[in-house]
């Protein structure tokens, strides 16, 4: 498939980078994951506000305009075939500083590499967002910047596999006794019909789906926070949901082997996922 490298589109396999690039001697580079349905873009505004800020982060000027950011999604979506157009694909964007002899500190000056990909996205298949899906806890042991949308993803791959070894969808991570996120998606909490999320401080990365759910929530008359949450409040939920650009909402129903609530899918899932394929189309 074709993709986006420095101002040039490339097939994939023949798209390379120096040795020398920030993003692979020091993971300093951010990301985004856009989802796109029917050849269309989900909340591409958003994600591309995220991205400034992460970007802020790390002091790197966004190299490009919004309107080229665009024009470089709709040539790749324009490029892949179509029965792929018509299903659900992923749109991956990479930023990193740039290329420089290997020194911590950040050089000045370097042109930014910019990538950008768009792959078929396997949806969650529908027997499993109606069963619910098995996840474990760990303790949280990533930095503490996690509201970077960073390519240094060390800590969500040993997180990740922590569930991959238990058989488990996820991994939902705490730090001390408060809940943070999982491995690559939010966590909501349901108890007595309400939803509540973790705050959008340093310690999460806020998704896209944030400000979705809580649309979604106040148009079903659904009460929606977003509060310190702790360990007991987790598995003693009603219903457990995580949430994320390829995940879309996925109701949790065992944590650790315990169930979750009744142990099986709950109301407020299918009001906030019925709310979100809407959104979609
Ligand atoms: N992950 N938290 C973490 C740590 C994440 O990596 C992600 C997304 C989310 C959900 O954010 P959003 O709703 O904007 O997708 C939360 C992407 C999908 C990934 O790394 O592939």
């Amino acid at each position: 498939s074709l993709c986006y490298l420095d101002g040039l589109y490339t097939p994939l396999r023949d798209a390379k980078i120096s040795v020398l690039d920030r993003g692979f001697i020091f993971g300093d580079g951010v990301y985004e994951v856009v989802p796109v349905y029917g050849g269309a873009p989900f909340c591409f505004e958003e994600h591309m506000a995220r991205l400034d800020r992460s970007l802020a982060e790390l002091r790197i000027a966004n190299p490009l305009t919004r309107e080229e950011w665009q024009a470089i999604a709709m040539r790749l979506v324009e490029a892949s075939p179509a029965e792929q157009r018509a299903a659900v694909q992923a749109l991956y964007i990479q930023v990193t500083r740039g290329v420089a002899p290997r020194e911590h500190a950040m050089p000045q000056g370097l042109v930014p590499t910019v990538f950008v990909m768009l792959n078929p996205m396997k949806p969650v298949p529908d027997a499993v967002r109606t069963k619910g899906v098995a996840c474990v806890s760990a303790q949280d042991f990533r930095w503490q910047k996690a509201h970077i949308k960073s390519t240094s993803l060390l800590g969500a791959v040993l997180a990740r596999q922590i569930s991959v070894e238990a058989g488990a969808a996820e991994t939902i991570m705490f730090r001390g006794d408060w809940l943070s996120e999982a491995s690559s998606s939010n966590v909501w909490v349901v108890k007595d019909g309400a939803v509540s999320g973790s705050p959008k401080d340093e310690l999460v990365l806020a998704g896209i789906r944030y400000g979705l759910i809580e649309r979604i929530c106040g148009e079903a008359g659904i009460p929606f926070s977003l509060r310190r949450i702790a360990r007991d409040e987790v598995f003693g939920a009603d219903e457990l949901l995580l949430s994320s650009a390829t995940k879309e909402v996925l109701p949790v129903v065992t944590l650790d082997g315990q169930p979750i609530g009744t142990g099986r899918t709950g109301p407020i899932f299918q009001a906030i996922d019925a709310g979100y394929q809407r959104a979609k189309e």
